[in-house]
């Protein structure tokens, strides 16, 4: 017999999920052996949809530099928050989702107990030191059944776990490459954030934390 034969695969070897809550969990290390493969992946879709500063509603740049593959991409201008099938900046399709992010989305849901993940939109957001994200909620997608699949890369970030309310107090959830976060049914509209980044140097990404958040919005 073969090790392949009882080799478990990395996925199952990852530590079990570590619930923050119902409906939402941390898989420490998801992504880890497969980042060398999503890295590739995503300096395609970089030279195809740059990453680029949106604004608020408000007007304010955002902290974080933002760009989008698959069907569906986030963006945000004096408008409002919506999806778009095209990046208003090249007023192209956005690239499609590479089938290994797609892989991974769906695999990490599965792990959270959720099946038949089926993510359009995938919003790659990079920090650099001092890039923050205030706490939101992710309620500009259609499907509010299907969960959140968040993937971290590079430079580690506090995360922030918050609540229903936005005044709810929210918990520091430290996250670092590799690491997947999935929330959904009763978490689905939870606020979260990033404290913003601190100084680092990453030997796999730089200076940056590059973060892939997977949903489905059509
Ligand atoms: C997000 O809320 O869209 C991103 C969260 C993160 O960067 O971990
Ligand atoms: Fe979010």
């Amino acid at each position: 017999m073969t090790a392949e034969l009882f080799d478990p695969g990395t996925d199952a070897l990852a530590a079990a999920p570590l619930a923050l809550e119902p409906g939402a969990c941390v898989l420490r290390g998801f992504a880890f052996d497969r980042a060398a493969a999503l890295r590739r992946e995503l300096d395609a879709v970089l030279a195809a949809a740059p990453l680029r500063h949106l604004v608020t509603p408000g007007g304010k740049p955002m902290s974080v530099a933002t760009t989008n593959c698959g069907a569906l991409g986030w963006v945000s201008d004096r408008a409002g928050y919506r999806y778009t099938a095209s990046d208003p900046l090249s007023g192209r399709a956005w690239p499609p989702m590479p089938p290994s992010f797609y892989r991974l989305a769906v695999d990490a849901a599965a792990r959270a107990g959720i099946a038949a993940f089926a993510p359009d939109a995938c919003l790659i957001n990079r920090y650099v030191p001092g890039a923050r994200l205030t706490l939101h909620q992710d309620r500009d997608e259609r499907r509010m059944d299907q969960p959140i699949v968040s993937v971290s890369l590079g430079l580690p970030a506090v995360f922030l776990w918050g609540g229903p309310k936005r005044s709810d107090r929210a918990r520091r959830v430290p996250l670092v490459h590799g690491d997947v976060v999935v929330w959904g049914g009763p978490a689905r509209l939870h606020h979260h954030g990033v404290l913003p980044l601190a100084e680092g140097e990453h030997p796999f990404m730089g200076a940056c934390r590059i973060n892939l958040t997977f949903r489905c919005a059509g």
